[in-house]
């Protein structure tokens, strides 16, 4: 494998781009050695800048779904870019792309276009303090709500109802109104209601975990995350920025049958470009300005590129391409439990939909405390680069896959796969 020219431009990176990165996980700090730069990608391959090839499990973090540089979705952004990159008002992809969200996802009767899942997440925080007049959120520990300083947090002291902050240089004023509970714990949710009834704005969540690997709700957790916000007067908010469009056409709200208030998007709404929305029930959406008193904007939000590809997007991922991506899904979930199976290891999947994830050391995985740290997955991910199969370089990340992958790309997956297995069965 060549590695040069990522060395060479790691060098000059990391003298002018903080780490070398713009963004923590590209710098490949949890598997050791040198990051990867990446030149180009098509359908299901990914190219790094010394010509390697890679079937990509990445996806670009689950933003891209119908495969990379797809035609349809190119031929789009040209067609909208000839007219103009930004123009700060309102566009006709913009509204239409409103319009395919409210008819796709079910609690999403009116939208705001922002550009990214953190800004959707403040967003969605600040509303539902506006909207109830009250403060306090509970958020899991283990899910991601991106960097907006009151989800930064982690619990302190052995008592999960109090956090600390996981990031120097944020306020104890904002952290002290996050409570934090473990997913998959409705009894802990309904004991912290009571205690904090009086209080609360908001519960947020993923409605399946992707950023502590895959983890699935049970049915009766969001039932009950529903039945507390519906009992209080607050709002659920169901982060779907990585699950909105992936895991069923409608979201994961359609695939488990419970609404909520408030919805995140992110990634595969913008169709590869910087695009999120926050969506929601009207009677809260209207809180937002200019209908509202709470404050929100944003010069290039709706903008006409990322809104067209978007619209690309969505529209070729119709009810039976989810149908698509399960069979793959299926195969490679088999494929691996099969070689799992004649190994030594003890290592489980967790997959939902074209989502999917390893958990080494343990057999069952409801909740962050669960996950056990693998010292040999450093190990597991240099052997499958080196075998071409591009995973993500952090243990606790989600894999994804895309309508790209083909029964050619699942051979060689399923290939790597054995020879990373036999690497770690001898350690
Ligand atoms: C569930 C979830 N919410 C929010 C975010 C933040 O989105 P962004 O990186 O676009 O700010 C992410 C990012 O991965 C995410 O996975």
């Amino acid at each position: 494998m060549q590695t040069k020219n990522s060395e060479t431009l790691y060098e000059r990176a990391k003298k002018v781009l903080v780490g070398g990165v713009d963004s923590p996980v590209r710098a490949f700090g949890s598997v050791g050695g040198k990051p990867i730069f990446i030149k180009k990608a098509k359908g299901s391959k990914i190219f790094d800048v010394d010509d390697n090839e890679y079937v990509d499990y990445v996806c670009s973090w689950g933003a891209v779904i119908l495969g990379h540089a797809d035609e349809d979705v190119l031929d789009a952004v040209s067609e909208a870019v000839k007219n103009g990159t930004s123009f700060g008002f309102t566009n006709p992809y913009e509204v239409e792309l409103a319009e395919t969200v409210s008819k796709r996802v079910k609690s999403a009767e009116m939208v705001r276009f922002v550009n990214s899942g953190t800004e959707a997440a403040m967003t969605s925080l600040r509303l539902a303090r506006g909207y109830t007049g009250k403060k306090k959120v509970i958020k899991f520990i283990g899910n991601y709500h991106g960097h907006f300083d009151p989800f930064l947090v982690k619990s302190g002291s052995g008592l999960a109802t109090y956090s600390i902050s996981s990031s120097d240089g944020i306020t104890e004023g904002c952290i002290s109104d996050t409570i934090l509970s473990d997913y998959n714990d409705a009894e802990s949710v309904i004991n912290l209601s009571k205690i904090f009834k009086d209080d609360l704005a908001a519960i947020i969540v993923e409605p399946v975990a992707g950023n502590m690997g895959v983890i699935k709700p049970d049915l009766s957790f969001l039932k009950t995350l529903r039945e507390v916000c519906d009992r209080l007067g607050c709002v659920l908010i169901f982060d779907e920025v990585i699950t909105g469009f992936r895991v069923s056409y409608g979201g994961a709200q359609e695939l488990f049958g419970v609404l909520p208030d408030l919805t995140l998007l992110g990634k595969i709404v913008g169709g590869g470009f910087p695009l999120a929305a926050v969506a929601g029930k009207k009677e809260i959406m209207k809180k937002l300005s200019p209908l509202g008193s709470v404050y929100q904007a944003g010069t290039l939000a709706g903008n006409p590129v990322a809104t067209a590809a978007g619209l690309a997007t969505l529209k070729k991922l119709t009810r039976d391409q989810y149908d698509k991506l399960e069979d793959y899904g299926k195969r490679l979930e088999e494929g691996i439990n099969k070689i799992l199976d004649q190994s030594k290891l003890e290592t489980i999947v967790n997959r939902v939909g074209s989502m999917f994830s390893l958990f080494f050391n343990t057999s069952k995985v409801k909740k962050y405390s669960d996950i056990k740290s693998s010292k040999t997955f450093p190990k597991f991910f240099w052997k499958m680069i080196e075998n071409k199969i591009f995973i993500p370089p952090s243990q606790y990340e989600s894999l994804f896959f895309t309508l790209s992958h083909d029964k050619d790309d699942l051979e060689k997956t399923l290939e790597a796969f054995k020879s990373a297995v036999n690497v770690l069965n001898h350690e």
